[in-house]
């Protein structure tokens, strides 16, 4: 491990605008940091951004995380159907390849007293689960939720199910419980102790003791509202809006971490996972030809703002455009169909540019590039996957070279340069 930026403390920018009701828990205004610690499936030479000795990719767990994802969009389009009605308009017949890394991975504190968890804060989901401290030996390696040793736990006397790929399940008892996060409460919410974790879960592939989702509540798979539904209905928040780039602040927006003219917001398309449209996603043309365009606005490229994701995933049909006319570029079987690798020293002239309400943004070499395939390789692991769907789930590799605001308020995506 080096201290690179990939295994630097970050955070995860909170902003919550406390509402006008007696502030019980912080002071309006007054920002709370809660430091989060970020995982990344490579390791990492160093080197500068733009100037990096590639690492080895980390297959093992990069696999671990093409599973995990490939069930929680599976399960999160079902929820959706089943919550209100209709299939989700982007849910694929068949349940599309993803991957997901435990990116945003940071502590909050259930029960009373306190019993303390890291967590996945996820984009891509909505609920809340943990380890039961009744969890056989599949959950060895976390930490356990003992509702027995909360006084404000509450048995919902309801059982979960979560499906994840090859018949494994997430499964076990629903409790209400109070929630702390970033120095607010949420009362009586609603979370998943599991009785048994399906391999994705388990330690040390996955870096975190559970899941907290910050998705809608319209693709919970409990049926229940999600951490920040409870803060807003507790009103212990108005109004409220979450922004993700190095650190975690409640009650401010820290306008020092980003370029605040650069800053623009896209109307979310449908309230379920934070899907906005994209205008579109570039690459240069190699030899001095012109951009290579992937998507654009006239293709209506829908994309789903993934933070428990760490690539950008589409079709296979889209990363074939991509990569098409790279020399060496070559997908990866061994990591999964859609995982793509090109000479590492190409890497750079072929960095994606993402545009959103009207901005563009580019996507740095050393967010792009995930490592080396093997020692011996000199071909690394591309930042852009297929194996998707025709939308794109824009994850950490994007993510990490902007400052995003969730504003569930306003139900809509901001994203602006990095300060
Ligand atoms: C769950 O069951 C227990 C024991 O039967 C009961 O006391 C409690 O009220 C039930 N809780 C809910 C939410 O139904
Ligand atoms: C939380 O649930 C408990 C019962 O478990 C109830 O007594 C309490 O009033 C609830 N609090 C809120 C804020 O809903
Ligand atoms: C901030 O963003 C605006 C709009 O994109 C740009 O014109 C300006 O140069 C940026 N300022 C800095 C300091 O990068
Ligand atoms: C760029 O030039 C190289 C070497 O001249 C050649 O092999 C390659 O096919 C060219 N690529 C494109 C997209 O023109
Ligand atoms: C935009 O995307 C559509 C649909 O994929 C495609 O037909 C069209 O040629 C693209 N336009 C440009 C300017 O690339
Ligand atoms: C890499 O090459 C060295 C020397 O040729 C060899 O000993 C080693 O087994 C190779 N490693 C892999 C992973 O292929």
């Amino acid at each position: 491990m080096h201290p690179t930026v990939s295994f630097a403390t970050l955070l995860v920018a909170l902003i919550l605008f406390p509402s006008l009701s007696p502030a019980k828990l912080e002071p309006r205004g007054t920002a709370i940091r809660v430091p989060l610690k970020r995982g990344w499936p490579v390791t990492r030479s160093s080197g500068s951004a733009d100037n990096l000795t590639p690492g080895l990719v980390n297959g093992r767990c990069l696999r671990a995380h093409l599973q995990r994802t490939a069930n929680k969009y599976s399960s999160t389009f079902a929820a959706y159907q089943s919550n209100t009605g209709s299939p989700h308009p982007l849910a694929p017949p068949s349940a599309p390849l993803q991957e997901n890394g435990d990116i945003w991975i940071g502590t909050i504190s259930v029960g009373t007293p306190p019993q303390d968890f890291t967590v996945v804060f996820d984009t891509g989901s909505s609920d809340l689960l943990l380890p039961s401290v009744t969890c056989d030996s599949s959950c060895d390696g976390h930490s356990r939720y003992d509702p027995s040793q909360s006084s404000t736990s509450a048995s919902l006397n309801k059982t979960f199910s979560l499906s994840y790929g090859g018949g494994s399940t997430a499964a076990g008892e629903l409790y209400s419980d109070d929630v702390l996060i970033g120095g607010y409460e949420a009362i009586n919410q609603t979370l998943g102790a599991a009785t048994t974790y399906s391999a994705g879960f388990q330690a040390p592939t996955f870096g975190a003791d559970g899941l907290l989702g910050l998705g809608f509540p319209q693709i919970s798979v409990y049926g229940q509202p999600p951490v920040f539904q409870t803060l807003i209905s507790d009103n212990a928040v108005s109004e409220s809006l979450f922004g993700v780039a190095f650190e975690l602040m409640v009650g401010a927006a820290d306008t020092g971490m980003y370029n605040q003219s650069s800053m623009v917001f896209v109307s979310v398309s449908l309230q379920a996972y934070w899907q906005i449209p994209m205008d579109g996603l570039t690459r240069p043309g190699l030899n001095n030809s012109g951009e290579v365009v992937i998507a654009n606005k006239t293709s209506y490229a829908q994309a789903i703002i993934d933070t428990g994701t760490t690539l950008i995933i589409t079709s296979d049909a889209n990363a074939q455009k991509y990569y098409a006319d790279v020399p060496g570029a070559e997908v990866v079987p061994s990591l999964g169909s859609g995982v793509w690798s090109v000479p590492c020293d190409s890497i750079a002239s072929i960095l994606p540019t993402l545009s959103f309400g009207g901005h563009a943004f580019p996507v740095s070499t050393s967010t792009f590039n995930l490592g080396k395939v093997s020692d011996n390789s000199t071909n690394c692991i591309t930042g852009l996957a297929g194996g998707g769907s025709d939308y794109w789930v824009i994850g950490d590799v994007f993510l990490q070279n902007v400052y995003t605001v969730f504003d569930i308020g306003n139900s809509r995506v901001g994203f602006a340069e990095l300060a």
